[in-house]
């Protein structure tokens, strides 16, 4: 059996359920926007952000990427970001994407909500119109930040719940579990939101627990440490809980240190619903076509399998039944 080639996992159609916004930022639309509003950068070329990109650990990567992030201070920056993204989706045949963005990075900067999810919401729009690519935004709670600092963000997204399909919790895991947040989870499925949560990526298996069973989560993002748990394992298959998994994340932040010691395809053959996202692909070295490629060269994927993790990321998604329905159309 050949492998799989990069032409073909590029123009199977893909769907991304687990991308930071902020996380899509490349260098060079970094000194763009850093020259644009006049931002000092601790670097003096690309080539230096790029050898900067060495993480041992979630917090060393999350240190550099909230300094990225200081770039970003009016609309238009948000939009160009946003574009930025949706343009390698379409050189990637990717059709439907839900990402995150973390509001408190920037209103904790000065930066107005309502100028961060318009401009992102503005490109998500043009994204659908101009390229066909559907979307669902989803706001994150940064989970080092307080409990009463998210209720303060829910606030401020209230005159935007058109836009907005669920609420997320993301940033530092390790002694942050995902029950701190579980009052404004609760106030926003009040409100009508949906709810994921990051569990399980360097956390105990532990958080996954209570993010289903407290949080009440639709999906788990990145959810790799379930398989410490056997119980978990049959829980996740049983329910079809999707598990939104980002192989190339992981072996960049040494969750795994190869990326033949991944277990997402252990759980795509036991039955666990997982799929195959970026988290912070101008971070991490790929968008969603350099992550199947990690993954076809690492195991010996079939054509089968890349459609199942395909077919697993339309159920999971949050797409209306007629957009699932072309969705699984466009796999046949
Ligand atoms: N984990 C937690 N927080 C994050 C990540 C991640 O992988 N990416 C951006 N924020
Ligand atoms: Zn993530």
């Amino acid at each position: 059996m050949t492998a799989l080639t990069r032409d073909w996992l590029n123009s199977l159609p893909k769907v991304e359920l687990h991308l930071h916004l902020e996380g899509s930022l490349e260098p060079e639309l970094m000194f763009e926007l850093a020259g644009r509003n006049k931002v000092k950068l601790p670097f003096s070329t690309v080539e230096q952000v790029r050898q900067a990109y060495e993480f041992s650990n979630l917090q060393d990567f999350l240190d550099i990427y909230y300094q990225g992030a200081e770039v970003l201070l009016v609309e238009q920056d948000f939009y160009d970001l946003t574009w930025a993204y949706l343009e390698k989706c379409r050189q990637q045949n990717v059709v439907h994407v839900e990402p995150f963005f973390d509001p408190q990075t920037h209103t904790d900067r000065g930066i107005p909500f309502a100028t961060v999810i318009k401009g992102i919401s503005r490109a998500l729009t043009d994204g659908q119109t101009r390229f066909g690519i559907t979307s669902r935004l989803i706001m994150c709670f940064l989970r080092h930040l307080s409990e009463e600092e998210a209720f303060a963000t829910l606030t401020q997204a209230e005159p935007f719940l058109a836009q907005l399909t669920a609420i997320g919790l993301d940033s530092s895991e390790k002694g942050q579990p995902p029950e701190k947040f579980s009052r404004v989870f609760t106030r926003a499925r009040e409100l009508g939101l949906r709810a994921v949560a990051h569990a399980g990526e360097e956390g105990p298996a532990k958080y996954i627990w209570t993010a289903i069973n407290d949080l009440k989560v639709s999906r788990i993002d990145h959810g790799v440490r379930a398989t410490d748990d056997p119980k978990l394992i049959a829980h996740l298959i049983a329910s079809q809980m999707p598990l939104t998994v980002c192989p190339l994340s992981n072996t960049k932040l040494c969750v795994f240190e190869r990326m033949s010691d991944h277990n997402i395809m252990e759980m795509l053959h036991k039955g666990v619903c997982v799929t195959v996202n970026s988290d912070d692909p101008a971070y991490f070295g790929g968008y969603m076509t350099e992550n199947f490629v990690a993954l076809a060269q690492a195991f010996e994927m079939t054509e089968e399998q890349a459609r199942k993790l395909v077919k697993n990321s339309i159920e999971a998604s949050f797409a209306g039944e007629a957009r699932k329905k072309e969705m699984r159309a466009l796999l046949q």
